[in-house]
């Protein structure tokens, strides 16, 4: 089986900082997986050396391997990922309409430029995503215009036109209320049970769909621990992941934490 994710022994630097030393992980293809640890422990990073925007330091004995492949053309790369991160959610011009957030997916730019071209095919592929997320009537909209879920709609739709088979996603429900995550939230359900196969990096245990079976504990650079979902979403695992007395609650396939008593 190739993996989506096999890297082996990685160093990477972000300016002065070491996150990772020597990480090795493998992540199967196919298998809906959340990557779980507190801020700083490199959970981002790790995204953007699967999406082929940060590269670790050369060393013979490593690698990353991104389904099956070393080397991609990073544009290629993109067309089987689609990537929601918020850094994107600035990186639009507040004028931008919603439809060309959808239709610069398929370049996997951000914006549009006069050098592509977008014909029916792009433009119906368009509005079947945005009725799919319920954003169709918000083509027209300034993007700088809109509420944060309308925008994360939009992010996701962006990721979704070219129909790839992973979805990477960066905190994905992060300052959305109760309500815009759970819609969010259900999306992804929908989308994990049609096949798409999900990554999902996060802090908030809650935000973890009952589809995702496998977890990923990522602390200071290093795996803690990765197996089930319900081995790996225990007090004891979560209190020593977040470095503090935590209870964790099952309900409906929803894990939530409380502080220990
Ligand atoms: N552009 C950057 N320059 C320097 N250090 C960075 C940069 N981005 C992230 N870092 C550092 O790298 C570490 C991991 O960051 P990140 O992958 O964003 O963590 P997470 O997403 O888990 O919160 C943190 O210590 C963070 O401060
Ligand atoms: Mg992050």
């Amino acid at each position: 089986m190739t993996a989506l994710l096999d890297m082996r022994n990685v160093t990477v630097f972000r300016g002065r900082t070491q996150v990772f030393a020597g990480l090795t992980l493998r992540i199967e293809e196919g298998c809906n997986t959340a990557i779980l640890g507190p801020n700083g422990a490199g959970k981002s990073t790790l995204l953007k050396m699967v999406a082929g925007e940060l590269f670790p330091v050369f060393s013979p004995d490593s690698h990353v391997k991104v389904l099956g492949r070393e080397r991609w053309n990073v544009w290629d790369l993109r067309s089987h990922l689609g990537i929601v991160s918020h850094d994107m959610q600035h990186e639009y011009l507040p004028g931008t309409p919603g439809l060309e957030v959808i239709l610069s997916g398929f370049y996997s730019s951000v914006g549009t430029w006069r050098n592509q071209s977008f014909g029916q095919r792009e433009h119906r592929r368009a509005e079947e995503v945005m009725e799919r997320l319920g954003i169709e009537a918000l083509r027209a909209r300034a993007f700088g215009s809109m509420s944060t879920g309308e925008q994360r709609r939009f992010l996701l739709g962006r990721a979704l036109v070219n129909d790839p088979g992973t979805l990477l996603l960066d905190e994905p429900t992060s300052g959305l209320d109760l309500r815009t995550s759970f819609l969010y939230r259900d999306l992804l359900r929908e989308l994990a049970r049609k096949g798409t196969t999900i990554l999902l990096v996060t802090h908030h245990v809650c935000e973890i769909p009952s589809e995702v079976q496998h977890v990923v504990l990522l602390k200071q650079g290093r795996v803690l621990a990765q197996g089930r979902r319900e081995d790996m979403l225990t007090s004891e695992k979560l209190s020593e992941l977040f470095d503090c007395p935590l209870h964790a609650v099952s309900h409906n396939g929803t894990c939530q934490v409380f502080p220990a008593a």
